[in-house]
């Protein structure tokens, strides 16, 4: 925010996953210009598809709203600026409404999950585990784990170990600098990302549901133990 005050920039913060997480007591979204949640069906409240912008900014939020009903000033149907039709429905609407009500509840859950997980996966080496500094709170959208050369398997292999268990999980996200469909724009020039580059390799995400039983982490983890060399 320093540099982009120093320099007139607008920040617009990616919080996909982040609703309701906390950094030094302050909503994640909340010090930035303008900051996007997800509502997919995997995030922590979903509306099916979807998100929500937010912003403190008068100015900017009347331009979201012109920029989200096609642009549509008065009279009607003289558009000043062309839009786009990201219009949420009532249904979603509704929907939201009935999940926001439940955040708390989902986040009790979603923290337990991993604290469930934490604590039978602590002493396996090799496992990097999600942690949440005294300044942080985490709201574990995904139980994250990173595998390290310690642990005898790499990521892919476990991964496959745990699918042939029938246990679905997910690789962390593919960097900027590595996907093809920017590396194809002709004036695009990859940085090196050494530590997003590691993530991508090592990192995969657990089942993670709020809803998961203790029986069924435990599960999960025996597996993970048994398939450690
Ligand atoms: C960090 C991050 N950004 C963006 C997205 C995309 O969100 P949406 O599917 O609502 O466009 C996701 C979804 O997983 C995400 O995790």
């Amino acid at each position: 925010m320093a540099i982009a005050s120093k320099h007139n920039l607008i920040v617009i913060k990616d919080s996909a996953e982040a609703h309701e997480a906390l950094v030094r007591g302050r909503k994640t979204g909340s010090f930035v210009h303008i900051a996007c949640f997800s509502f997919y069906a995997n995030k922590i409240i979903t509306t099916g598809e979807g998100g929500m912008v937010v912003t403190n900014d008068d100015a900017l939020s009347e331009r979201l709203r012109l920029l989200r009903n096609m642009g549509f000033t008065t009279p009607r149907f003289r558009h000043e600026v062309a839009g786009y039709n990201f219009r949420m429905t009532g249904y979603q609407a509704a929907m939201g409404v009935a999940q926001l009500r439940k955040i708390e509840s989902i986040l009790v859950e979603k923290r337990l999950v991993a604290h469930t997980y934490n604590g039978y996966l602590k002493n396996i080496p090799g496992l990097q585990l999600p942690v949440e500094l005294e300044w942080a709170r985490n709201v574990y959208w995904m139980y994250a784990i990173t595998i390290q050369p310690d642990f005898g398997l790499t990521r892919d292999q476990l991964a496959w170990g745990l699918a042939e268990a029938g246990i679905e999980t997910r690789t962390f996200f593919c960097p900027m600098n590595q996907q093809p469909c920017l590396l194809k724009i002709p004036d695009f020039r990859p940085s090196p990302c050494p530590v997003a580059d590691d993530l991508w390799t090592t990192g995969l995400y657990l089942p993670s549901a709020h809803t998961l039983s203790k029986t069924t982490i435990q599960q999960i983890s025996d597996v993970i133990q048994a398939l450690k060399p």
